[in-house]
């Protein structure tokens, strides 16, 4: 696989219609534009990542946390953009900085069918630990729960270099 390096940033007001347009045809649920504008003002509890080529947004993540728990709420990357490793850019760059804010664990959802996410999470050392049933509802379709263990440990330390350093090998 050929990897992209985009420029990975705090996502701000004037991104919130590129972002939104990923957003529209990632998602069959997607989050309407002041669900964004929400979130990028809220910077206390949420953090939301824009990765960039260019001028263009190709790719985005948000979290939110609170006390030394972080949620994985919003993770896509435009179509064309796909397998080029912007997720993982995504990710390691928002791992690193909620690690610096004091964050010991990740959590998130997704959906039982997407088996491409759930790829990407389990590299980043997510593990299945529960399941909400019914928790989309545009299909109903279950949730599956994923943890990671402590962040800020040396085995997750190790693993993040790994995957860091997996990447700039295929650049
Ligand atoms: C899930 C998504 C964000 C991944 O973005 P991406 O930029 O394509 O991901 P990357 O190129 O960084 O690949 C990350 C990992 O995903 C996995 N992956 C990538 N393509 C895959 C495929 N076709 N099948 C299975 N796993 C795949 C691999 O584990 C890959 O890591 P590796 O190449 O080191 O093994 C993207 O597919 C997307 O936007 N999907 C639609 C929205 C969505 O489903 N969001 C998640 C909601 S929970």
């Amino acid at each position: 696989m050929i990897t992209i390096k985009p420029e990975v940033r705090e996502m701000t007001a004037v991104d919130v219609d590129q972002v939104y347009a990923i957003e529209t045809s990632a998602h069959a649920n997607p989050w309407s534009r002041l669900t964004f504008q929400r979130e990028i003002v809220n910077k206390r509890h949420n953090m939301c990542l824009v990765a960039e080529l260019g001028e263009s947004i190709v790719g985005f993540m948000c979290m939110y946390h609170v006390l030394d728990e972080g949620h994985v709420t919003n993770i896509a990357v435009a179509a064309p953009y796909q397998n080029k490793g912007i997720a993982t850019h995504l990710m390691l760059e928002a791992v690193e900085r909620v690690i610096k804010r004091g964050i010991k664990r990740l959590t998130l959802e997704v959906r039982k069918s997407n088996t491409k996410a759930q790829h990407l999470y389990i590299k980043f050392g997510f593990k299945m630990s529960g399941l909400r049933k019914a928790y989309y509802t545009d299909n109903r379709e279950d949730a599956l729960v994923f943890w990671t263990g402590d962040i800020s440990d040396e085995n997750y330390q190790q693993l993040f270099r790994e995957i860091r350093q997996n990447l700039d090998d295929r650049e």
